[in-house]
């Protein structure tokens, strides 16, 4: 079995990822629904959370982990690597390197959490892969929580999105970096914005693709799915429709907190 975990439904969208990588494999993708959002939380409270969940999805025999959060991987995928030696564990960090390659104007920019934004790791990630790219770095707060709520056309959501995504693009960004695996689910109201002068970075398939590579016998399963969450268990298969994942419905086996 394969797990994979997020502060909630943002995931899920790697989740899709993984399931059109590895239809056989089987998962169990656990949101951590109780203590969402991370995003603004210290990277010591994420610790104690990801090293929770790695030991629960590891206790009911996960072999591989896909860390299906921005803001849990650059927090704590060290630490979850540490504890578990001996399975491979994937994390998702926002594409600089693929969005800073395709720039044409030398101008990027990073979506991200409040946690994200200002962590040393999205920094050396920038000055990694984007030398000679200018990198805006862009928190921004409230989005995986509307997300979650599933309120993904709310005006106030849609006022916010523009009012810092147009100044953006206005500056020239021609690659906007979805650092958080929620707004991958904002992406119809982003790619509006975007229209053909800026191209959204969203790096779930490639997440799945190493995941594809690390996962040996894990791959071949019953293409069963198991969703947990520390809260609301009925938020996640209730959740799937309306972020457009109804077809992973017939694949769920179980629900539960
Ligand atoms: N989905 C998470 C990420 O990729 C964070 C959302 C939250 O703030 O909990 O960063």
């Amino acid at each position: 079995m394969i797990g994979v975990f997020d502060s909630g439904l943002g995931g899920l969208s790697v989740l899709d990822a993984l399931v059109d990588a590895l239809p056989q494999a089987d998962f169990t993708y656990f949101a951590d629904t109780a203590h969402i959002p991370y995003g603004n939380k210290t990277e010591a409270e994420i610790q104690q959370r990801v090293l929770a969940i790695g030991a629960q999805l590891t206790d009911q025999g996960c072999g591989l982990l896909v860390v299906a959060c921005n803001t849990a991987t650059v927090a704590a995928v060290q630490a979850l690597r540490e504890a578990h030696p001996e399975i491979p564990v994937v994390g998702i960090e926002p594409g600089i390197k693929p969005a800073a390659r395709a720039s044409k104007s030398g101008r990027i920019a990073v979506l991200a959490t409040e946690t994200t934004a200002r962590s040393p790791r999205l920094a050396s990630l920038v000055a990694e892969h984007a030398q000679g790219v200018e990198v805006l770095i862009e928190a921004c707060p409230g989005w995986a929580t509307h997300v979650e709520q599933l309120a993904l056309d709310d005006p106030q959501l849609a006022a916010d999105i523009a009012a810092r995504v147009s100044p953006l693009i206005e500056q020239g960004v021609d690659q906007l970096v979805l650092g958080c695996t929620h707004y991958s689910f904002l992406s119809p109201a982003l790619a509006r914005l975007a229209a053909n002068r800026a191209q959204l970075v969203d790096v779930a398939m490639a997440v799945a693709e190493q995941t594809r590579r690390l996962a040996g016998p894990l791959a071949r399963g019953q293409g069963r799915l198991h969703l947990q969450s520390s809260a609301r268990p009925e938020h996640l298969p209730a959740a799937l429709p309306r972020l457009k994942l109804a077809h992973l419905l017939p694949r769920i086996v179980s629900s539960a907190a």
